[in-house]
């Protein structure tokens, strides 16, 4: 038996779904080019057929990532099959995943059909992608909850059909390790073709047993595990593909399997993601946790000093966390700003020098030392933001006590720019109501979260809101080292997605007449 596990990525695709604000083709190329660079072997960029934004994505994801095979999801139909071929055709080789519901609520319930047509589909389905591509996956949705004769009967069918990956989802989270496992294994013993295809797992974390039965897949002979980066995704998530990737690592002589994985690019993908989906990650999550590396207690503090083998299974170096060094200032060059972010790890194309630098003076000014984590968070929201913003904050003063707040504001709208002034119940009510009435747009926010990144009182402040226009859904991030400029910023940054969004629409409205 092959000894690699294939590592198929889809948190574009299952993990994007699930955020309440949908990701920018931009972010999500971002994203893709941390995966590529982790060495993820399959992304799953999108669903095309879902939205003409999903279709541009993995088309702009197919046509840049080039070591990672960019994969599309569809229904077993025939037109999602042919505008995901569509989407990818413009890489040089790429994957078709098509699925079809195999247990019997869903056959039932949600297609109202007979088991045989379900199989039919599934076979149509598999040769109209082989149409287009070699490389196809069928998934047998809600497998764990599949009969085993039907589920047999559906793997054989797919693989003579021509798939050469079959993907067993445990879509809601609901089996057991070994029970997982044993449907495996059991494919393995009674499907008489499957030594044709890789067999691969894609499981939900509803019960919080997702990595436990894709490992367990794994010892029955699986190859490919599918997952996301922090275990992003549907309801309680999916499979978290870092987990995965360090477990084999760290018991790899039990194993005896290994991944492409780059697990030194891990802690770096880790925050890249969860930054730009507005997902935090809770402290005490396995390897990317904030504290998956830190010993609290006076025991293993003492322990740890005599010999870190004594409570320490990985090195924090290992997934790429380095110790986080103070060392560029307001009288630090361009080049010392580039050597560092080569230390971190980030090529030139993953962000503008010159942004990143001019932002990075304004904040060595007001903070003095500059850190590693700043520099990563500038970068973040310096690729957020785009050259032709039309509203931009040029001035803020903000004045507040116990009773009530002014703020003053001077708003690039365009080439033009205007003042206006306003009071509020604090300093960020006032700030808006003056954003409000000079933009023109009336925002409902859906949520607005502050955050500290960094340590200490001088870390900057990150404002986060996901607002809510014209029944659309938009996230707005900020940063600064003070939180009302942050929550501003990150207003702006929502009314400005706003208003390039009723542009393209105008453009469109106006071609179409
Ligand atoms: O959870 C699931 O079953 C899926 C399939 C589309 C693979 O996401
Ligand atoms: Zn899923």
């Amino acid at each position: 038996m092959k000894d690699q596990v294939i590592i198929f990525d889809t948190t574009l695709r299952d993990g994007e779904q699930a955020l309440s604000a949908s990701l920018t083709v931009k972010e999500k190329l971002q994203i893709a080019y941390a995966l590529e660079r982790l060495g993820v072997d399959v992304i799953e960029a999108g669903f095309p057929v879902s939205s003409p934004g999903d279709f541009e994505s993995v088309q702009t994801i197919a046509k840049h990532i080039k070591h990672s095979r960019i994969c599309a999801l569809a229904r077993a139909v025939e037109k999602d099959i042919d505008v995901a071929a569509e989407s990818l055709k413009v890489a040089e080789a790429f994957r078709i995943h098509t699925f079809i519901s195999t247990s019997t609520v869903h056959v039932q319930d949600k297609l109202r059909r007979s088991y045989d047509d379900v199989i039919e589909m599934g076979i149509a389905a598999v040769k109209r992608a082989r149409k287009y591509t070699d490389d196809v996956e069928f998934s047998c949705e809600d497998a764990g909850r599949t009969p085993i004769d039907n589920l047999c009967r559906m793997v054989e069918a797919a693989i003579k059909a021509g798939a050469n990956t079959i993907n067993i989802p445990d879509t809601v989270g609901y089996t057991l390790p070994s029970e997982f496992g044993g449907i495996i294994s059991q494919l393995f013993d009674r499907v008489p073709n499957i030594d044709k295809a890789v067999i691969s797992v894609h499981c939900h974390d509803d019960l919080g047993m997702s990595v436990a039965n894709s490992m367990a897949a794994i010892q029955a002979g699986a190859r490919q595990v599918e997952g996301t980066i922090n275990g992003l995704g549907e309801r309680a998530g999916n499979c978290a593909l870092e987990e995965i990737a360090m477990i084999i690592k760290t018991r790899q002589s039990l194993l005896g399997v290994h991944t492409n994985i780059k697990h030194n690019e891990i802690h770096r993908t880790s925050k890249m993601v969860s930054q730009l989906c507005n997902m935090p990650i809770q402290a005490n999550k396995a390897i990317v946790g904030g504290n998956a590396f830190s010993h609290s207690s006076g025991i293993h503090q003492d322990g740890m000093l005599k010999n870190k083998n004594t409570y320490e299974i990985m090195t924090p170096n290992s997934i790429g966390l380095k110790n986080q060094a103070l060392n560029l200032t307001s009288r630090s060059g361009r080049a010392a700003v580039k050597s560092h972010m080569d230390t971190l790890g980030y090529t030139e194309h993953e962000y503008d020098l010159d942004k990143l630098y001019a932002d990075f003076l304004k904040l060595a000014d007001r903070k003095g030392q500059v850190f590693d984590y700043d520099l990563e968070a500038l970068m973040h929201f310096a690729n957020l933001r785009d050259e032709d913003d039309f509203f931009k904050i040029n001035y803020l003063s903000v004045q507040s006590g116990s009773v009530m707040a002014t703020t003053s504001i001077k708003l690039q709208c365009g080439a033009e720019e205007k003042c206006e002034a306003a009071v509020g119940n604090g300093p960020v009510d006032a700030l808006y109501q003056c954003i409000y009435r000079l933009t023109g747009y009336e925002i409902v926010l859906d949520k607005f979260d502050l955050t500290a990144k960094g340590e200490g009182e001088d870390g900057l402040g990150q404002a986060d809101i996901i607002a809510n226009y014209k029944g659309r859904k938009y996230h707005g991030t900020g940063l600064a080292t003070d939180i009302v400029e942050a929550s501003g910023q990150a207003l702006i940054h929502v009314i400005n997605s706003i208003h390039r969004a009723d542009q393209i629409a105008t453009i469109k409205q106006q071609n179409s007449q």
